[in-house]
């Protein structure tokens, strides 16, 4: 039987009830199910991918329909994760009703259950629009990586006393908009301790400090697969992109020697009695990865 989902409601109350809320990127079923075996609670299938998955530069030329088709890989192996997506850069930013569509295109197309989208106060129309069509949003405050240009790059935000007012203020007026839970990213850890106070909903930090009610990572970060930038809010849980390029020596190797493939790899001729003739390719189920804490 599939394990309950968590939903928005179960989300909300870990501000108070806790344990803090554990979210990862995921852009695909394998990864997502592997992720979710590890006991994840959200996977956010962030427009990062157009930086780790496409190999840009930045997030800005992610289209809708390309998170839809993400989205649609990472909600068919989520069994218990919240599968939440962005509304990637220009599907919201217009008028509250392209919000709203963008939004609904996420869910129906996209499967995924909530959204995100980048910004402040300029947005509480758009989060109360959204909320009001029954579609949860998380708000993202902080480094907002859509906004790369006008930041003049990948910079911390809300240093100095008036940013910071500024950004507590942006955080009380999307709360009142209906925002399920805030996400706050590259931030003094002072100013998101602040704030996760001064809030009712949950906070989930990236590069906020301890004091949030949640963290989330990419998953090419934490698990070391990402080389191209290391920010120092990345703490790496894994080299898997070194253990990628070893077993890929490994392979042309063996490949190269003719060691692999050896009969041990390969089929025989089959049982005469076999009345259908072909054997499957795949004897038995693959072993599964455990149960994910929590279940
Ligand atoms: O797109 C993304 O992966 C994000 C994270 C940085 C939180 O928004």
């Amino acid at each position: 039987m599939a394990p309950p989902k968590i939903t928005v409601p179960e989300l909300r109350a870990r501000k108070t009830q806790g344990p803090k809320i554990a979210m990862v990127t995921a852009y695909d079923a394998t990864m997502a199910k592997l992720l979710e075996a590890g006991g994840a609670d959200v996977l956010l299938v962030g427009d990062s991918l157009g930086m780790v998955v496409q190999g840009l530069g930045n997030t800005l030329p992610v289209t809708l329909d390309e998170m839809c088709y993400h989205g649609r890989a990472v909600a068919r192996a989520a069994q218990r994760a919240h599968v939440m997506a962005d509304l990637p850069f220009m599907s919201y930013q217009a008028s509250p009703e392209r919000a709203v569509e963008s939004a609904g295109k996420l869910l129906k197309e996209g499967g995924c259950e909530s959204v995100k989208l980048e910004g402040g106060r300029d947005f509480a129309e758009h989060v109360r629009r959204i909320t009001a069509a029954s579609i949860p949003v998380m708000a993202h405050l902080g480094l907002t990586p859509q906004s790369v240009h006008a930041m003049g790059g990948f910079k911390v935000q809300g240093r100095g006393n008036e940013a910071a007012e500024r950004m507590l203020e942006d955080a009380r007026i999307l709360e009142q908009a209906g925002a399920f839970a805030l996400l706050l990213e590259g931030i003094p850890s002072e100013l998101g301790a602040r704030i996760t106070q001064a809030v009712s909903i949950p906070t989930v930090g990236i590069g906020a400090g301890p004091g949030c009610d949640g963290q989330v990572l990419v998953c090419y970060d934490f698990l070391g697969m990402y080389p191209d930038l290391r920010p120092r809010f990345v703490k790496r849980f894994a080299e898997l992109g070194q253990a990628v390029v070893d077993a890929t020596r490994a392979y042309v190797s063996e490949v190269q020697s003719g060691t692999f493939p050896s009969e041990a790899h390969s089929f025989g001729p089959g049982p005469k009695a076999e009345p259908t003739g072909n054997q499957p390719v795949v004897a038995k189920a693959p072993p599964g990865y455990g149960p994910a804490s929590g279940e």
